[in-house]
Formats: C-alpha cells, sequence, structure tokens
C-alpha cells in the first residue's frame, strides 16, 4: 500500500515493511542489489515506493511477466523517466 494514502490507524495491528526493512547495505535485497547492479534509477526520488511495490508483486508472483510488473508499478510514477530500467 501506498504510504501517502494510508492512515496509521489502519495499520496498527499489521506488520508494515518499509524500505529500511527491505534489506540493509550489508546485505540488499535483491531487487536493491539489481537496481544497483543494472543502473535502474537517476535521482532515486521514486526508488523506495518502486522497490517496496516490486517486492511486493514478487512475494505474491514470484515469476510475474512484464506486463504484470508495469500494471504493480503504475501508480508509482517516476519524473526521470527511468521505468523502463526498472521493469
Ligand atoms: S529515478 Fe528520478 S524520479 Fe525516478
Amino acid at each position: 500500500m501506498a504510504s501517502c494514502d494510508m492512515p496509521m490507524w489502519s495499520v496498527a495491528d499489521k506488520a508494515v515493511v518499509t524500505l529500511e526493512g527491505l534489506g540493509t547495505a550489508e546485505q540488499p535485497h535483491p531487487l536493491q542489489r539489481t537496481f544497483i547492479t543494472e543502473q535502474a534509477m537517476q535521482c532515486g526520488y521514486c526508488v523506495s515506493g518502486i522497490l517496496i511495490s516490486a517486492a511486493a508483486l514478487l512475494k505474491r508472483n514470484p515469476s510475474p511477466t512484464e506486463a504484470e510488473v508495469r500494471a504493480a508499478l503504475d501508480r508509482n510514477l517516476c519524473r526521470c523517466g527511468s521505468h523502463n530500467r526498472m521493469v
């Protein structure tokens, strides 16, 4: 869920994973490692939301099609136009 339209009270009894919980500098999540290796981002402003959305997609669907990836990231806007590299 996008944190910008999610009231805190609605997740009071839920587990919440943020980017900080995805990986560490020493042990980045495979998505984080791949974004770095592939130089997928430009300014990085959008990356937190995109990584969390992508991780959520892969958790529920480990082998998504390109169309499913694009649909899952549809609400995450990248002003640098880096969507294609991220996909
Ligand atoms: S990399 Fe700059 S907004 Fe996405």
